[in-house]
């Protein structure tokens, strides 16, 4: 099983569509039993809440139900527990780089490193932002989702049946 963590600042907007979006297209191929998918925020302000609204009706729209997630703060542990550790973008790709221990084997990257080549380096952030903001994020969380799905299929750790 491969363990695959997705963090954003506050974990209601970007991080929760991308682990709803990634399980989507895993569970789709049959695949959502050799994957473990959770996410986080680097902030503690919105834990234990639902995804944003407009993040919920905007995944809603492409048959993505986000409305069960709930917020938590990424903690330590979670570089033992996860195999990758995917940052929305380089602010949170920083703060993550801070706090991984020394030991820890898990890999960190930008999600958008797993996107097509012109994509931008970050997912914005949709937060204040208008509700186009959030089909921006939804299309650019599916063009990494697949380049990291192809990628774990091409280095055996899943398994295509
Ligand atoms: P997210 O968006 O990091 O994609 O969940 C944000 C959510 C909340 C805040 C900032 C960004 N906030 O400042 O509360």
């Amino acid at each position: 099983m491969v363990a695959i963590l997705f963090v954003c600042l506050g974990n209601i907007c970007r991080s929760p569509t991308a682990e709803g979006v990634f399980r989507d297209l895993c569970e789709s191929l049959g695949w959502g039993e050799q994957i473990r998918i959770d996410s986080a925020g680097t902030g503690d302000w919105h834990v234990g809440h639902p995804p944003d609204s407009r993040a919920i009706a905007a995944a809603a729209r492409r048959g993505i139900d986000l409305s069960l997630l709930r917020a938590r703060q990424v903690r330590v542990a979670d570089f033992k527990e996860f195999d990758f550790v995917m940052a929305m973008d380089s602010s949170n790709f920083r703060d993550l780089a801070l706090l991984q221990p020394q030991d820890s084997a898990a890999e960190l990257s930008r999600w958008l490193s797993w996107a097509g080549s012109t994509a931008p380096a970050d997912v914005p952030d949709p937060y204040y932002g208008s509700d186009g903001g959030f089909e921006e994020v939804l299309d650019l969380i599916e063009d990494a989702s697949r380049g990291f799905l192809t990628h774990l299929v091409s280095t055996g750790k899943i398994v295509a049946s």
